[in-house]
């Protein structure tokens, strides 16, 4: 168990928003208090469900000053890495488990002007990425099956959570520690003694019966254990 982090980054996951109205609800967002924007990405044949491209994002961007990150959950995501930047997402996120040739895809969203992360699916071993740390700025380890939002955190990634922060930490790498799935004002403060420092949440935040900013205040306060 680490001790509880200094700062903490809350990441907002838009899946959870209402579609019908994502630049008001994205300026909420900012108003809320919340650090940066996750925009997760879907197409159907990585994960069973179809979510928003690049257009949107695009779309969105002017809505707010908060950075964007998408979590790319595709299959070649090469073939959109540039898109997702054009779009204005500052981090682009990759799926191991999507990518035949990671090193080269990482190097290409530095490349592209992003910072570069990378998401271990629940099964996936952290040995995964042992010889691509250098290339990461953000390592996301799901605490769900990716796919769909609403879902049961799963508490066995906690060892995974901690696994990773020993390699950044070895590696001498402040590359961000991100949690996704399940996140709540319940579970967060398990992810984070196990060493995560940036926390996606969709359902807690967008669901919350008190609103927006009182949510990513229970997270941020669960988190940093104050
Ligand atoms: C799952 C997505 C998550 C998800 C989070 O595939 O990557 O970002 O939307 O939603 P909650 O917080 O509801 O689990
Ligand atoms: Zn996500």
């Amino acid at each position: 168990m680490s001790p509880p982090p200094a700062s903490v980054t809350i990441a907002p996951s838009v899946l959870s928003a209402d579609f019908s109205r994502l630049g008001e609800e994205l300026a909420a967002l900012a108003a809320a208090g919340a650090d940066r924007v996750h925009w997760d990405v879907m197409d159907g044949v990585f994960v069973p469900n179809l979510t928003i491209g690049p257009p949107v994002i695009a779309a969105c961007r002017p809505a707010t000053d908060l950075p964007f990150e998408a979590h790319l959950m595709i299959v070649e995501p090469d073939r959109y890495v540039a898109d997702y930047v054009e779009a204005g997402c500052s981090t682009v996120t990759v799926h191991v488990e999507a990518c035949t040739h990671l090193h080269r895809t990482l190097s290409a969203v530095r490349e592209a002007g992003a910072r570069a992360g990378v998401a271990l699916n629940p099964h996936t071993p952290v040995a995964s990425i042992a010889h691509v740390v250098d290339l990461c700025d953000l390592v996301l380890v799901m605490t769900v099956n990716p796919g769909f939002g609403g879902q049961r955190y799963i508490a066995t990634m906690e060892a995974k959570i901690a696994e990773v922060r020993a390699l950044l930490d070895a590696a001498g790498s402040d590359a961000d520690l991100e949690v996704d799935g399940g996140i709540s004002a319940r579970t967060i403060a398990g992810a984070a003694s196990a060493g995560a420092d940036t926390f996606v949440s969709g359902s807690a935040v967008f669901g919350h019966p008190d609103g927006l900013a009182t949510a990513v205040d229970e997270l941020r306060r669960a988190a940093l254990g104050s």
